[in-house]
């Protein structure tokens, strides 16, 4: 089966000046992309709303975080109702520095999931492992805990509206890229996982993208994995090589 190649940036807590985000935005709606890959920008939450106002090109804007709850007494917080509401398709949820630095866990992760399906957005979500976890063989165990606590909340059919991103946490921001090997045996993994866990059509049909020091130079290597439906990318998603990754494939 084929399955649609996916490239998300993920533009973290970038840029810090609206102008500076618009001007990223219009370098994309004017680059030439491959028709075939889906591209979606992970934006912060100040800038969705007049990025997604000027996205063309066949553009899509996610967010990249969400709440749990449709409204409240949830002070900062930004749920999945008003994402969609603003026309926003897409949401970020579980990415490692999530985990990591605001203490997500694995089930807050899936009730976020959850929710965001529930108010109509479609979920880029994240796993992986550390450079411990790996050293320790324990990068499938790891990937399955996260995803078996998405597996609990979600009905096979809600399976069409995820993208999975392995990332491992040793190679995001570190300019260690996994090696095709690596990467490609754990989305193998994943799918196997997905098999047992939900049915072999999700396995199947489900894309699982890579992120972690993606760049335009190792991407097309990348691209070329049987199993590797595309990138999830940190710091080049701000740089002009956006555009070679995103057509990695072509
Ligand atoms: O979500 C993308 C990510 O965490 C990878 O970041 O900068 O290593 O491409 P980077």
């Amino acid at each position: 089966m084929t399955r649609p190649f996916f490239v998300g940036g993920n533009w973290k807590l970038n840029p810090t000046s609206l102008s500076a985000a618009k001007s990223l935005v219009e370098a994309l709606n004017k680059a030439e992309l491959d028709p075939a890959t889906e591209v979606v920008i992970g934006v912060p939450a100040i800038y969705l709303i007049p990025i997604q106002e000027i996205a063309s090109n066949g553009i899509q804007v996610a967010a990249e975080n969400a709440y749990y709850k449709e409204s409240g007494a949830f002070t900062g917080e930004i749920s999945p109702k008003q994402i969609a509401d603003a026309g926003i398709p897409y949401v970020i949820l579980g990415h490692s520095e999530r985990r990591t630095i605001f203490n997500e866990t694995s089930e807050v992760v899936a009730l976020k999931t959850r929710h965001a399906l529930d108010a109509g957005l479609k979920v880029i979500l994240c796993i992986g492992e550390t450079l411990k976890e790996r050293e320790e063989g324990r990068t499938a165990a790891v990937c399955e805990e996260q995803l078996s606590a998405a597996v609990k909340q979600l009905k096979e059919e809600d399976w069409s509206k995820i993208v999975i991103a392995y990332e491992p946490v040793w190679a995001i921001g570190t300019g260690k890229v996994a090696t095709t090997s690596q990467a490609q045996e754990t989305h193998v993994d994943v799918r196997k996982y997905l098999a047992t866990a939900v049915s072999p059509a999700v396995a199947t049909a489900t894309r699982v993208i890579y992120g972690g020091s993606v760049t335009a130079a190792n991407s097309k290597d990348l691209a070329g994995q049987q199993d590797i439906d595309g990138f999830l990318v940190g710091g080049a998603s701000l740089k002009p090589e956006f555009v070679n990754i995103i057509n990695a494939r072509k």
